[in-house]
């Protein structure tokens, strides 16, 4: 494979910006090399959602989305999600329900989260398994961390302006499932 310099350019949390990468650069990579650390490298194969981000809304593991494959596009780290002083609306839940234990998995649930409610109309236990289910935690903080974004999606639920489809995971590589 090509070890070759090349550049992309994509949206990153609502800046324009242009990135040196090679063909078989992961976006992953790209972002923790420029400082969004926020992404976490997990297993690096797929299967864990530490390094989830999203891709023009959709949910997407960047262990294994290449970096050049975001070229025009729209991407969101964790960094865009809230800050240690102003944190997001899912983000102050999982600490009022003391859902962060080592906190490695957090960044990903707070994408694959920001996904399904800017996606969709219906936070049944169905759908939302749908989009949380390939966010894996080690330490096994589940329970807590379903209280948490079941308070979010509740009150999102009883708001009346809903959003239109357009987050769902896909099944392309690189996507989650
Ligand atoms: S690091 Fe585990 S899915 Fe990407
Ligand atoms: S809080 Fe430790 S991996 Fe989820």
């Amino acid at each position: 494979m090509t070890r070759t310099s090349h550049t992309v350019s994509f949206t990153l949390n609502g800046e324009k910006k242009t990135f040196s990468t090679r063909p078989d650069e992961k976006l992953l990579t790209l972002l923790r090399r420029e400082g969004y650390r926020g992404t976490k490298y997990g297993c690096g194969q797929g299967t864990c959602g530490a390094c989830t981000v999203l891709v023009d809304g959709k949910a997407t593991y960047a262990c294994l989305y290449y970096s050049m494959q975001a070229e025009g596009r729209k991407v969101r780290t964790i960094e865009s999600a809230g800050t240690f002083d102003k944190p997001g609306e899912f983000q102050k839940e999982l600490i009022a329900a003391g859902a962060v234990q080592c906190g490695y998995c957090i960044p990903g649930m707070v994408m694959s989260a920001t996904a399904l409610m800017e996606s969709e109309k219906d936070f049944s236990d169905e759908i939302v398994k749908e989009y949380m289910d390939g966010n894996l935690c080690r330490c096994t903080g589940y329970e807590k961390i379903w209280v948490a974004l079941r308070r979010v999606l509740d009150r999102q639920e009883a708001a009346p302006a809903k959003k239109p489809a357009t987050g769902k995971k896909t099944s392309s590589k690189g996507a989650k499932k």
